[in-house]
């Protein structure tokens, strides 16, 4: 397995002052966790405080969003440099809630991978069906054309590393994680898309594939001996520092 990545997404539901407590309690209960990557994720006006928090450790900081543009007049936007500046190493792309609330298009998200790979920023790619896509048998068909439509055309060479998180949609916030055998026929067939785009060395040499979806320190083992796995991408269960450590520890 390459180093496993412990990546926490706290979304929205942290404000500032409560985003540096838990990063300073993550950071006292990981001390001594070797060989392992653990990223912070808080909201983006969270990120200067995280990173200040954590800067001394070696957890690392990640955006949970970023615009596919440099600089200019764009209203709301954060800049790939900005995030830099405060000490960035990944961004989340593609999340399912951003594809569903704000309507993020396949297009948007292969831009801001782009510029991500750019400015010397890790991105966390996330495909995942839907309910319905799942129900109506669709489930490959649309991880399928989610990552063809983010990876195309794109070079990974140099030191550019690409994470492929694998979320199903329905499993996220639900207390259900996707049966580690599903993940595992997905974790294949995201193996096999990557090989349209890319061969096998630069696939090994670039990319890791993570899953999430309710994951927690108890069902965390299930997973661990998938092929291809490197890692989790967790929400819910990274609001608990006691809880995340388990998760990182299991691993
Ligand atoms: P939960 O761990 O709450 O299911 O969230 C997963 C997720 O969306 C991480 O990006």
């Amino acid at each position: 397995m390459p180093t496993p990545i412990i990546i926490a997404n706290w979304k929205m539901s942290l404000g500032v002052s409560a985003s540096v407590k838990l990063a300073l309690s993550v950071s006292h209960k990981v001390i001594g966790v070797k060989n392992k990557e653990v990223v912070l994720c808080p909201s983006f006006t969270s990120l200067g405080r995280v990173g200040e928090a954590i800067a001394k450790t070696s957890i690392k900081l990640g955006a949970q969003n970023v615009f596919w543009q440099e600089i200019g007049a764009y209203t709301g936007e954060e800049a790939p440099g900005t995030l830099r500046e405060l000490g960035c190493q990944y961004v989340i792309v593609g999340h399912s809630e951003r594809r569903q609330n704000i309507y993020e298009t396949d297009e948007m998200v292969h831009n801001k991978i782009r510029v991500c790979l750019q400015n010397k920023l890790v991105p966390i790619v996330c495909v995942g069906e839907t309910y319905v896509e799942r129900q109506g048998g669709y489930s490959n068909d649309a991880v399928f054309y989610q990552l063809i439509k983010a990876l195309s055309g794109l070079t990974l060479s140099g030191s550019r590393q690409l994470i492929i998180a694998y979320e199903p949609v329905w499993a996220i916030g639900s207390g259900h994680a996707e049966d580690p055998i599903e993940v595992g026929k997905a974790f294949r067939l995201i193996h096999r898309t990557l090989h349209d785009l890319w061969p096998e060395r630069i696939i090994k040499k670039h990319i890791r594939i993570i899953y999430g979806g309710s994951v927690d320190a108890r069902n965390t083992r299930r997973f661990t001996q998938l092929e291809f796995f490197s890692g989790f991408l967790v929400g819910t269960s990274s609001l608990k520092a006691e809880e995340f450590a388990g998760i990182i520890k299991a691993i």
